[in-house]
């Protein structure tokens, strides 16, 4: 050996380590997800979400607004009805809250790119993702409810159909559905790897989802499984998905790259909110520095190899960048 590695070479300036690197965060590469609830008069904040909020259809446009001027492209819409049944009626109603609001949105700004969760929990009475028989929640009965909100979805203009609900063959069934209705150019960005996990506990705040009884773990995933996730994403690839995403994020950043090793489809981390809420919690006690975390934590995500990330932090991100100067 002539001598030892001088790595330190590489980090000597600021000019030199941007240079060398690897990753980097953009405007372009997130999703901010938005709450939108029937029967409200004025957007309030989600307690145990600081700085999310559920909004009225009409203070939703003022915020899409203000991401649009910050550079933000894409939004995930979640929607509370006020009126929730045993089927979750109102998630494929043609007036229902989640409709209405892709219409209005897509109506003032054309050009953003609206995606729909698709599922159940919001809307049923019980909480749960999918039809049920006593306690279980049944696979088929589910997915033919999951392709009426698909389409419904759809012809309320979204461009992509992003199915949370993780019954089996819901790819298939959604491509299908889609596909017979005429929206065959429209895409599907599938939960494929969604596990069964803690971090959702304030989003069911937000998106008041809670399941009634029991848990989600018949049809979630176990936190313990690798090779199962890998077996997710794949036969989501085969039934037709055209992204994949992995959820939670941070807690299975080895999941990301190994899907990202396997497949050649655009994959999507979800930065949840539990993430997000350690964070906000952590540096309103002074214990961190925010905006530092947050970038350290979604560089993480795109180095384990998401192309894309939903994140509550979209917005902050986004000022982050802006006041860098891209
Ligand atoms: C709906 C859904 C959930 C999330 C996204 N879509 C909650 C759940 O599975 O209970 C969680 C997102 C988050 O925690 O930010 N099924």
């Amino acid at each position: 050996m002539k001598s030892f590695t001088r790595h330190r070479r590489l980090r000597r300036t600021a000019a030199m380590r941007d240079m060398v690197r690897e990753t980097s965060l953009s405007v372009h590469d997130v999703i901010q997800p938005l709450f939108v609830k029937e029967g409200l008069e004025e957007k309030q904040e989600v307690s145990s979400m600081p700085g999310v909020f559920q909004f009225s259809l009409t203070d939703v446009l003022a915020e899409v607004a203000a991401c649009v001027e910050l550079g933000i492209k894409s939004f995930i819409i979640f929607g509370i009805p006020i009126h929730k049944d045993e089927i979750g009626s109102q998630a494929s109603a043609e007036d229902g809250i989640v409709q209405q609001a892709i219409r209005l949105i897509k109506n003032h700004f054309p050009e953003v790119l609206v995606v729909a969760d698709t599922c159940l929990c919001e809307f049923t009475s019980h909480g749960h993702c999918g039809i049920l028989e006593g306690e279980q929640v049944l696979n088929d009965a589910s997915l033919e409810r999951l392709v009426e909100v698909a389409v419904s979805q759809a012809r309320a203009g979204a461009d992509i159909i992003a199915p949370s609900n993780a019954m089996d063959g819901y790819v298939y069934a959604i491509r299908k559905g889609l596909d017979e209705a005429g929206f065959e150019d429209i895409a599907i960005m599938s939960y494929a790897i969604k596990f069964a996990s803690s971090f959702y506990g304030p989003f069911r705040d937000a998106g008041e989802s809670a399941p009634a009884f029991g848990d989600r773990k018949t049809y979630q995933m176990d936190p313990a499984n690798r090779l199962e996730a890998l077996r997710e994403a794949k036969s989501d690839e085969e039934e037709g998905a055209d992204f994949l995403m992995v959820k939670p994020a941070l807690a299975f950043l080895d999941i990301l790259r190994d899907v990202k090793n396997q497949s050649h489809l655009p994959l999507v981390a979800y930065n949840v909110s539990g993430e997000y809420s350690m964070i906000k919690a952590a540096a309103q006690n002074g214990w961190i520095d925010e905006e530092k975390v947050m970038l350290e934590t979604l560089l993480g995500m795109k180095r384990a190899g998401a192309d894309i990330i939903i994140t509550y932090f979209a917005k902050d991100l986004a000022v982050y960048l802006s006041k860098k100067g891209g």
